[in-house]
């Protein structure tokens, strides 16, 4: 491998004992950062993810308030339950985790969370203020791409970025942090004509599609900066893998971050930073 390896697991780490600091100071200000997690129904997968955010609040000294409701709930249940957490003066940081049961709307109970407490950044008003380049709450997988790029020292400013998906969560907002670090930025889906075109001009390119190693050393630029946000299962061996062929890509590239151990670590440290942030900022 010619490229150098992002270790997000290492920065990650980094992140959440600054985030511990911070906590800490709060603590000592009488001020106790808070955040209510709400898991509806019993996917598995989101299980996991809730497990993983709590335990994560426990490392960082964040209490967190855990709501664990049958997958039969009503959605004005939820919503009610919402408005009460968006009114309680000790709750910081509210996380409704996704997907929710199919006869919830996903949107009235995203759009009902106050946007002052919306730790994940997927309230309009929040998705507005990263559009217009204004202070808000970024969602935690692309701002954890942006700290990886910086933390490793890539240069941003005036290189091409490609984006490679264009979800709410990940494609958009990363556009996004890319035009406000003064890239200049492309983004790609299913539908662009020529991928492969499209990346090989690429400084940086963020693979946020979900398709098992679709983005090869052909796609690559020499040199480039490639970040894979993809978790994927391997159809033949059922371990984990990236929307990037890291084993090809990582002889080409500049710079790599691998799968698992990359992005992954990171959405988890800036849902933390996010909660302390969203904790100062009401303080
Ligand atoms: N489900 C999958 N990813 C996420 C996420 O980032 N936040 C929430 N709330 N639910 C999710």
């Amino acid at each position: 491998m010619s490229a150098k390896l992002i270790d997000g697991k290492a920065m990650a780490a980094e992140i959440r004992s600054e985030v511990r600091r911070d906590v800490e100071r709060l603590k000592a200000e009488g001020r106790e950062v808070t955040l209510a997690v709400i898991l509806v129904g019993d996917d598995p997968a989101s299980a996991v993810y809730v497990r993983n955010k709590k335990k994560a609040c426990e490392d960082a000294g964040i209490r967190s308030l855990s709501y664990e409701l049958p997958a039969a709930t009503e959605e004005v249940k939820l919503l009610e339950l919402v408005e009460e957490l968006n009114g309680r003066a000790d709750v910081d940081g509210i996380l409704v985790q996704l997907p929710l049961p199919a006869h919830i709307d996903e949107k009235k109970i995203l759009w009902a969370i106050a946007p002052e407490k919306d730790v994940d950044g997927f309230h309009p008003v929040n998705v507005g203020l990263l559009s217009i380049g204004e202070p808000g709450v970024v969602s935690c997988t692309p701002a954890g791409v942006m700290e990886l790029l910086k933390r490793s020292g890539v240069e941003i400013a005036g290189k091409e970025a490609v984006v490679v998906g264009r979800s709410n969560i990940v494609g958009k907002p990363m556009a996004n942090l890319l035009l406000a670090a003064n890239a200049t930025v492309t983004v790609a889906h299913s539908k662009t004509a020529d991928l492969g075109e499209v990346c090989r001009r690429a400084d940086i390119i963020v693979a946020a599609v979900g398709r098992p190693r679709m983005i090869t050393a052909d796609f690559v630029k020499e040199g480039a900066a490639v970040i894979d946000v993809g978790i994927n299962r391997d159809a033949d061996t059922g371990k984990l893998c990236g929307d990037v062929d890291f084993e090809s890509v990582s002889e080409k590239c500049g710079y790599i971050t691998p799968v698992p151990g990359g992005v992954g670590p990171m959405t988890i440290a800036m849902l933390m930073r996010n909660c302390c942030d969203l904790a100062i900022k009401r303080k």
